[in-house]
């Protein structure tokens, strides 16, 4: 599947995406059907939210469970990745960040790059977060927020943070996200299960709590140019993968899912907040 040019003209111009319908709701039924087996599994991979101990984010999920094996070399979301790249990828980084009703922690402001930089030596901000809603996300649930066009603006000026949640983050301080909010204001990426994103590695983002009583389980791979690999190996292999061999798209068959790949996905713009 490849984006069109008003596509990559958009992605260009706010660092983002918003695509809606790329994966139907049988399918996000099926990948969300396995997520409680994987929650309940013993393993570094899950990461627990700070106050409740819910899982928060569980990462690896490609090579824990088949499904999501095979959702990371879907075409859907491979060739779109190297499409912008210009160059093969490999898969960095694969997860759910399941966000819990009432319980799903805020993922603070910040940027992909400063952490895969400084934790994991990656050189150039090139890698690609995809995004796949496998629920509905909406005001309510803990969408993310974007700020657009603050791709264009450098990289801002960004610190670890150890101690607001469980998952170490290189964040942006506040006077800088409010200078980049005058800039280009926030968008809020809310639609429907089966909605996909695609950002950056220097759009900021963020995301609020989720006080609501609907989880927020949103499936992410981010996939890095094989030529801007990873140079430190001091994080574990589930949260930056060492396999850095270009990752293969895998084409469905033909009546399988509700669009197959021959209808291009409908885009949509995220409403402003
Ligand atoms: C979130 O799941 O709300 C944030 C994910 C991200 O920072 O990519
Ligand atoms: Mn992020």
């Amino acid at each position: 599947m490849q984006l069109s040019s008003n596509q990559l003209e958009r992605f260009h111009r706010d660092g983002f995406l918003v695509i809606e319908g790329l994966f139907d709701r049988d399918e996000t039924r099926r990948l969300r059907a396995r997520l409680p087996a994987l929650f309940a599994e013993d393993t570094p991979a899950n990461i627990r939210e700070k106050s409740s101990g819910e899982v928060r984010t569980a990462m690896g999920l490609h090579e824990r469970d088949s499904l999501y094996g095979e959702l990371v070399r879907d075409a859907r979301l491979v060739e779109p990745a190297e499409q912008l790249s210009g160059e093969p990828v490999y898969v960095q980084q694969v997860k759910v960040n399941v966000k819990s009703a009432f319980s799903g922690e805020v993922w603070q402001w910040h940027y992909d790059f400063a952490t895969h930089h400084s934790e994991d030596g990656v050189p150039e901000p090139h890698a690609l977060n995809l995004h796949v809603f496998l629920d509905d996300v909406t005001e309510f649930n803990g969408p993310l927020y974007f700020i657009p066009g603050s791709h264009r603006h450098g990289p801002a000026p960004a610190s670890l943070d150890t101690v607001t949640t469980s998952y170490p983050l290189w964040v942006v301080a506040p006077e800088h996200v409010a200078e980049l909010v005058e800039r280009g204001g926030i968008v809020s990426a809310t639609g429907p299960a089966g909605t996909a994103l695609v950002f950056g590695d220097t759009l900021v983002h963020a995301s609020p709590n989720n006080l609501s009583p609907w989880d927020r389980p949103i499936f992410s791979v981010i996939y890095n140019p094989v030529s801007n690999a990873l140079t430190r190996h001091q994080r574990p292999d589930h949260v930056h993968h060492r396999d850095t061999r270009p990752v293969r798209a895998l084409h469905r068959r033909q009546g399988h899912g509700r669009r197959g790949n021959r209808e291009p996905p409908r885009p949509l713009e995220a409403g402003r907040a």
